[in-house]
């Protein structure tokens, strides 16, 4: 197999891995990848600096060659803050309320790509596999090649792809997805993902696209698209039922709970989780069953997120006031519905609370494929099984249909689903979670890792 190079905005350096929180699905899934295959990893290494060098700071952790730059500030207000998080991300979650179309953002969005370019470029060798990862670098790909390298290169997008009639109000939409067609091979999380992603090469491209193999021709070139849905890594993370940290945090949760089921959601601070519109399910849940305050607690484990950004804030701000309201009307003496924590936790702990918590609530409004719906049912005791609740709009939703399917936007949907959860009887918990096991477990990281590599190996070159 010819060495990996995997590229993403976001490198998880050992270091910074330990309070694993706020990182997303991303970091944690390609340190796996990266792990088994070794290789080099290089992106952005989070720092803000005037004037940064082009040459990458570079370290050997574990088989794994990390190489990292830093960002001037005003890369980081376009780039990152800008295009990335302020223009693709809420259009790719289908939020074109949102979405901010700001030339300067464009402008500094190909510039970072470029620049990421050039630092790359002299570490690759000729037969090396090029792996390129999310939306804040969907150029680089076609910035490579105008340097000339003909290296297999494949992308994979970790959010959705939003249908062609929201897409189309990009601003050089077509510019966009001509650099995407520069790899060889594109990967999504999910089947919807990648018909919205065809229909656009058709429609709007006049390219010539075979829905079948996913290929996509224009211009004498040719490109495969697929979907390949990421897994966690299950054995490393299911190795942690034997862990001390696990155990005792479970134990914490179960002993702060007393006799009520804890229910859990574990969500970057993010409008695309659906915060407000799952504590307004809740609220209507206890509307609907008051004394049922008794016997429910909800935990919120949301670690902020992107902060610089004001959408972000606003989402906090909004999260803090219902969660506050619903306490407000519904605390007593001895008990509060709601716990709302900010802080990130490890694997190990997160682990011990999905064990504690016989309900997991992960109701995003959109999501690229949600890897907490996976741990959470990763996590639990094959005996006595807790339930997922899990929203139809997550990719995730097309693997683990076992799980009670919710409209995250309907509180009354999350309030009966809610319900049904709470009532459900032990049989009809396992065999749910019976039927969730086979595939979190099977289409793992590191099949998902094996099956695109693999591909992309099998490509042209
Ligand atoms: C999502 C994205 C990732 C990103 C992660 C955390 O999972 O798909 O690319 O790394 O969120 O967000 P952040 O902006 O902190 O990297």
């Amino acid at each position: 197999m010819p060495r990996l190079i995997v590229i993403s905005n976001r490198v998880a350096v050992p270091h910074a891995r330990g309070k694993a929180g706020a990182q997303g699905g991303l970091a944690g899934a390609l340190t796996a990848a990266l792990e088994k295959a070794g290789g080099l990893w290089f992106g952005w290494s989070g720092k803000e600096v005037d004037d940064p060098s082009d040459q990458p700071k570079v370290g050997e952790f574990g088989g794994v060659t990390m190489a990292t730059i830093d960002l001037a500030p005003q890369d980081v207000e376009e780039y990152y803050n800008g295009y990335a998080n302020s223009t693709l991300w809420p259009l790719f979650h289908y939020r074109i309320d949102l979405t901010q179309y700001e030339r300067d953002f464009g402008l500094g969005y190909e510039r970072v790509n470029e620049r990421f370019a050039a630092s790359v470029a002299p570490m690759i060798q000729p037969d090396d596999l090029i792996w390129v990862h999310d939306y804040h670098l969907i150029p680089l790909g076609e910035r490579l090649r105008a340097r000339g390298f003909r290296n297999r290169m494949g992308f994979f997008l970790h959010t959705p792809w939003p249908p062609t009639r929201l897409f189309v109000s990009l601003p050089f939409h077509e510019r966009l997805v001509r650099t995407m067609l520069e790899y060889d091979l594109i990967g999504f999380q999910c089947g919807e993902w990648l018909e919205s992603f065809l229909h656009y090469c058709g429609k709007e491209l006049g390219a010539e696209v075979d829905e079948a193999t996913g290929r996509i021709e224009l211009d004498g070139k040719c490109v495969i698209a697929r979907a390949y849905p990421i897994g966690i890594d299950y054995e490393r993370f299911t190795a942690l039922r034997d862990d001390g940290e696990a155990r005792q945090t479970a134990q914490r949760v179960l002993s702060s709970t007393r006799r009520r089921t804890a229910m859990i959601g574990v969500d970057r601070l993010d409008y695309s989780k659906g915060l407000p519109e799952k504590l307004d399910g809740i609220s209507r849940f206890f509307d609907h069953y008051p004394e049922r305050v008794q016997d429910l607690v909800f935990i919120q484990i949301a670690p902020p997120s992107r902060a610089d950004i004001g959408s972000y804030q606003d989402i906090r701000e909004t999260l803090e006031q219902k969660a506050g309201q619903i306490n407000g009307a519904r605390s007593r003496i001895d008990l509060v519905p709601v716990r709302y924590v900010n802080q990130g936790h490890t694997a190990a702990e997160l682990f011990g609370i999905y064990l504690a918590c016989k309900i997991a609530l992960v109701t995003p409004l959109r999501d690229g494929m949600n890897l907490v719906a996976k741990e959470y049912v990763a996590a639990q005791d094959p005996d006595d099984p807790g339930v997922l609740i899990l929203s139809r709009f997550a990719g995730a939703a097309q693997q683990l249909d076992a799980a009670l399917l919710v409209n995250p936007y309907s509180p009354d949907d999350i309030a009966h689903n809610i319900h049904l959860a709470l009532e459900m009887d032990p049989a009809e918990r396992r065999e749910r979670w019976q039927r969730l096991i086979v595939t979190v477990r099977d289409d793992n990281v590191q099949r998902w890792t094996e099956n695109f590599t693999g591909d992309l190996a099998a490509t042209r070159g």
